[in-house]
């Protein structure tokens, strides 16, 4: 595998060139799941299963690989899931990653627990460039409140993004194993900067020792979450949609859809398989909600994330329903890799082999895309 961005030809080309570079705990923190990693696992190996129907004799000169996001335009059918952390990989951190969204008209979810404020990380955004802002519920529920009253002030946060599949972190072995490994990141001060509870760390920190990167962020993080206590809360706290992040079954997608217009969007998610292991990846979910509830879709978006490391895998997503999918570590692997460029690099190969996968499946637009695409059998026998 190759050390330099430039010989990167693929996504798993760019994660072992970052590999190299980053220091070991940001590695655990960043390849880390739960358990044995079964879900992180099948994330990816899900894609593989799914086999496309491509269509000949179509003129596919152009191929237009642009979607929205609640109406707003994107260029590419991606978007960066929430990624706390990502100045433990490299210091261009997530206003890095915005400048490279800006170059490729992606759209960045910013995560509750990111290394710089979503000041710092707006602050040079272009008029257009589109940006959720992820929640984490704090036990002091004033905290979050503030946060949103920061949040409403910066105009590219265009909804609100709340996660759901994380109440408490998943066990996460590699990232535990290197508790005791010093970072040059004060992870309390990041805490502080994000709206997190840094007081809750400190105090964790204190008893135990020392903490894993997860176990510092998810200190102070509200676990009483409710569909009925919640989304009145957020109501009167947020005009802004909500987009619910973390669902893995058809019965909570079909719940969601009764909350719209509050609820825009569901991100099918098994949080790149960091929470709960053996959790479904939500290409199952995704084919859960095709045979169970299909007007889900026509109701609120659904997106997805998790494994998705191909262009084959974002049109098979798009094939089955799916607005656009989410990338999690590979925008991480990206800056680790090479800073902003690293992650423009990330962009620039899933974009062209988007396009590549569409004109070879005799496709020009993606709202062309559609189930006559794919052969789902075999995921549909596991
Ligand atoms: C995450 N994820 C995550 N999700 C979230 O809602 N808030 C967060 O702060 C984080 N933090 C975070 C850190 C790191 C290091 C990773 C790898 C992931 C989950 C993320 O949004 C997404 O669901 C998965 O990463 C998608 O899977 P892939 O693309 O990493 O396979």
């Amino acid at each position: 595998r190759p050390f330099d961005l430039e010989e990167c030809l693929n996504l798993d080309d760019i994660e072992a060139a970052a590999t190299k570079k980053i220091s070991r705990k940001a590695w655990a923190y960043y390849y880390s799941a739960g358990d044995d990693l079964i879900s992180k696992a099948l994330n990816t190996s899900v894609y593989r299963k799914i086999l496309l129907r491509p269509r000949v004799f179509v003129d596919c000169t152009n191929c237009d690989s642009s979607t929205s996001l609640l109406g707003h335009k994107i260029n590419v059918p991606f978007f960066v899931s929430p990624a706390a952390m990502a100045r433990l990989g490299h210091p261009d951190g997530e206003h890095g990653i915005a400048k490279a969204c800006a170059q490729y008209g992606v759209a960045q979810l910013i995560s509750n627990n990111a290394s710089m404020t979503p000041e710092v990380i707006t602050k040079d955004a272009k008029e257009d460039q589109v940006f959720g802002w992820q929640m984490y519920v704090q036990v002091e529920r004033a905290k979050s409140e503030k946060y949103l009253e920061r949040i409403h002030k910066l105009p590219n946060i265009k909804f609100i993004v709340l996660t759901l599949d994380a109440p408490v972190a998943g066990k996460r072995e590699d990232d535990e194993r290197m508790k005791n490994v010093g970072s040059q990141l004060a992870i309390r001060d990041v805490v502080t900067d994000s709206g997190g509870d840094a007081d809750a760390g400190k105090k964790k920190k204190g008893k135990q020792g020392g903490t894993s990167v997860a176990e510092m962020l998810f200190a102070g993080t509200a676990s009483d979450l409710t569909w009925k206590t919640t989304l009145p809360w957020l109501a009167k706290h947020t005009k802004l949609p909500i987009v619910l992040k973390g669902v893995q079954t058809h019965e909570d997608a079909y719940l969601a859809s009764l909350y719209a217009p509050q609820i825009q969007a569901v991100i099918l998610s098994n949080h790149g398989g960091r929470a709960l292991d053996t959790a479904p990846p939500s290409i199952h979910t995704l084919l859960e909600i095709r045979k169970y509830c299909p007007d889900v879709f026509g109701r609120i978006d659904v997106w997805v994330d998790g494994g998705v490391r191909r262009g084959t895998d974002v049109v098979k997503a798009l094939c089955l329903g799916a607005k656009a999918v989410g990338l999690g570590r590979p925008a991480l692997f990206g800056l680790g890799a090479g800073g902003q460029e690293g992650v423009e690099k990330v962009f620039k190969i899933l974009k062209e082999e988007t396009k590549t996968c569409m004109r070879l499946l005799g496709v020009e637009k993606t709202s062309e895309l559609g189930i006559k695409h794919v052969n789902t059998r075999a995921v549909e026998q596991d």
